[in-house]
């Protein structure tokens, strides 16, 4: 709960994340998102220890009091940066792990679907993608960042590949059900909430949402609903999900993705 009784000194914040108003024509926005989010609107961005800020560019994430966590983080697919990755996406080892010739008959549910770089790029590669967020920060700025992308011409008919739907996957991935042929999940590495070589995004990441503990029911039901596979990212050198041994990993210089093969029960 925020504590605005008493004057703060400006240092001094009061809630640990808030939505902050960048431009006052965005009044009524902010207010549906804080209907959305549950987060209190704070119109000192110094009070806030994690700001959602509201602007004409849209939304994006920052950290007001923290040195090392200078500038903001937005869900931007329409960057330089991106537009050169999303060239070579076929080399990409995600979408190597998914092991498809035929993408676009392959649908993919991205069941933690955090800031969507993984199912950009999995729709860029031609994939069909449903994709989840239960936590409503990151659900908003997802959400923001794919309606902004829809609008432009590179990004238009990637985006016409992705549905969002922000919420818990699990309630989505009923047992014995294949409800895609694939079932992809990144869970929170453990271990990393102070390592200074997480990348800003993933450590932004981290300051709203806590590791994600209860991966191991997500991880079941996915192995029952997935018709042909289920992907698992891991830190390269970190334990196989559930203990579980997978057929075959995909290992990059930190990551890896382990590949599960549940058979072929899509459709029936
Ligand atoms: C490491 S992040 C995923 C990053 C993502 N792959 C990307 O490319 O941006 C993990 C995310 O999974 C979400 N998550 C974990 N369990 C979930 C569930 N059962 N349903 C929906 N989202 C979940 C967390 O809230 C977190 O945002």
């Amino acid at each position: 709960m925020c504590r605005q009784s008493f004057p703060q000194p400006a240092e001094k914040t009061c809630c640990p994340i808030g939505i902050y108003i960048a431009d006052p024509g965005l009044k009524s926005a902010a207010e549906i998102l804080a209907v959305k989010t549950g987060l209190p609107i704070i119109n000192t961005r110094s009070q806030l220890e994690t700001a959602l800020i509201v602007s004409q560019n849209g939304l994006s994430l920052a950290r007001p009091n923290d040195a090392e966590m200078t500038g903001t983080v937005q869900v931007d697919f329409t960057t330089g940066a991106w537009i050169r990755r999303l060239k070579r996406v076929g080399t990409e080892r995600l979408v190597k792990a998914m092991g498809k010739k035929s993408r676009k008959a392959t649908r993919i549910v991205d069941a933690t679907g955090g800031l969507g770089r993984d199912s950009f790029l999995l729709a860029a590669a031609g994939f069909q993608l449903q994709v989840f967020e239960r936590n409503p920060v990151l659900a908003a700025l997802l959400a923001d960042g794919l309606n902004r992308a829809s609008k432009t011409a590179v990004s238009e008919k990637i985006c016409r590949r992705i549905r969002f739907s922000p919420g818990d996957a699990i309630d989505f991935l009923a047992p014995g059900e294949a409800v895609a042929e694939i079932i992809y999940l990144d869970p929170m590495f453990p271990g990393t909430t102070s390592t200074a070589k997480v990348k800003k995004d993933l450590q932004m990441i981290q300051h709203v949402t806590d590791e994600d503990a209860d991966i191991d029911p997500l991880f079941a039901c996915a192995l029952q609903a997935a018709g042909e596979r289920v992907v698992v990212k891991r830190p390269k050198k970190g334990p196989w999900l559930s203990d579980r041994r997978p057929d075959y990993s995909l290992a990059g210089t930190t990551i890896r993705f382990d590949v599960y093969l549940v058979g072929s029960r899509c459709g029936q």
